[in-house]
């Protein structure tokens, strides 16, 4: 029985792909024969598109704004223009053997690692604007690589840490309970980031007064709360489980309220938003939500097509969970929200 096929429970709000709607979401998505013909009708005499990685390609951004691209990165990149993105978010393969939907990648030693990420990532921070953002998710594993190759591209302003609740237990270690997110920018005097768009709204647990006035609280019919500023800890955020609108059977599928942060704090409304690792389509999803625009590539069709179909719920539906009028609602908070 495949995937798309299989039995559920009711309440299971899992999205899948029906055999009918495939080659509607088909025609919607970019292939790469597409993307190389529309970068030969802009100007075949300037894009380079064979062993060649310096992209000199002239292919406009208009052309490929909002979109996803079914193919591997590698060769998106070759055709890629520079400098065209606003903000970067990255969640590679992690150095773990995971099957990608028949596509499997193979944990390797550190230094193999090292060198699969010198095969993409300086190319993709090339793609970034010289005011740019990026951030690079990882586990505790592949995290010291990631800041390695990150470094030598450009500055590293922070690295989040979010507890994840979600991971296997281990008889004989410690069970993985975290991830790590790197933040860093291509010019430290030259970034944008807006904290207020990322508050978080938390019980009050000691209410203080002053003069018989709440401080920096507010009184509400459901209880005290505060706006909180935003730390580098980041324990708010459960990932997709089955029950949420926003789940696929991707395997490593990012929360949109995670992704929801970084890009509300690292971009302005009608900036871009680039995912060379798309998957099931989070950053995309989640930028059009915010009204940002967005491109993403994906290796695996399948995932491709998934991403597409999100991005046309999201044409009505512009809910992310666990964010709703304007502030990050802490963990278990739905009824109040
Ligand atoms: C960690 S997952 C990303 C998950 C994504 N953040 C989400 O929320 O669904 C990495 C994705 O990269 C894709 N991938 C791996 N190698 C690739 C390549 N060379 N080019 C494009 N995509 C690739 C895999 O198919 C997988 O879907």
């Amino acid at each position: 029985m495949s995937k798309t096929e299989k039995q559920r429970a009711g309440r299971n709000r899992t999205l899948t792909l029906s055999q009918e709607e495939i080659p509607e979401l088909k025609k919607q998505i970019l292939t790469l024969d597409q993307f190389r013909a529309l970068a030969d009708s802009t100007n075949s005499s300037n894009a380079k598109f064979i062993d060649d990685k310096t992209s000199d390609s002239t292919i406009p951004t208009s052309s490929f704004l909002d979109k996803t691209l079914n193919c591997d990165l590698l060769e998106a990149l070759k055709l890629l223009p520079d400098e065209f993105a606003d903000l970067i978010i990255i969640d590679p393969p992690y150095n773990l053997t995971k099957d990608f939907n028949g596509t499997k990648f193979n944990a390797r030693s550190n230094e193999s690692y090292d060198e699969y990420l010198s095969t993409w990532l300086p190319d993709v921070c090339k793609k970034l604007k010289p005011s740019g953002s990026l951030y690079i998710c990882g586990d505790w594993k592949c995290t010291s690589s990631l800041q390695r190759a990150v470094e030598k591209e450009l500055t590293i302003l922070n690295r989040i840490t979010w507890q994840r609740e979600k991971g296997r237990g281990a008889k004989s270690n410690w069970k993985n309970g975290m991830e790590d997110i790197w933040f860093a920018v291509k010019n430290p005097d030259d970034y944008y980031f807006n904290v207020e768009a990322v508050k978080i709204k938390r019980r009050v647990i000691a209410p203080y007064k002053v003069n018989g006035v709440p401080k920096d609280w507010d009184k509400t019919a459901d209880g005290n709360f505060r706006l909180t500023y935003p730390s580098n800890f980041w324990d708010d955020i459960s990932i997709p489980f089955w029950s949420m609108p926003e789940n696929t059977d991707h395997p490593t599928q990012k929360p949109e309220k995670l992704y929801a942060k970084l890009i509300l704090a690292s971009s302005r409304p009608g900036d871009i938003i680039f995912d060379p690792f798309l998957g099931s389509g989070t950053a995309s999803v989640t930028a059009k939500k915010l009204g940002r625009h967005f491109f993403g590539v994906e290796l695996n069709e399948e995932y491709s097509l998934l991403a597409q179909k999100r991005l046309n719920k999201a044409e009505t539906d512009k809910s992310i969970q666990g964010y709703s009028d304007g502030v990050f609602w802490e963990r278990n908070s739905i009824s109040k929200q």
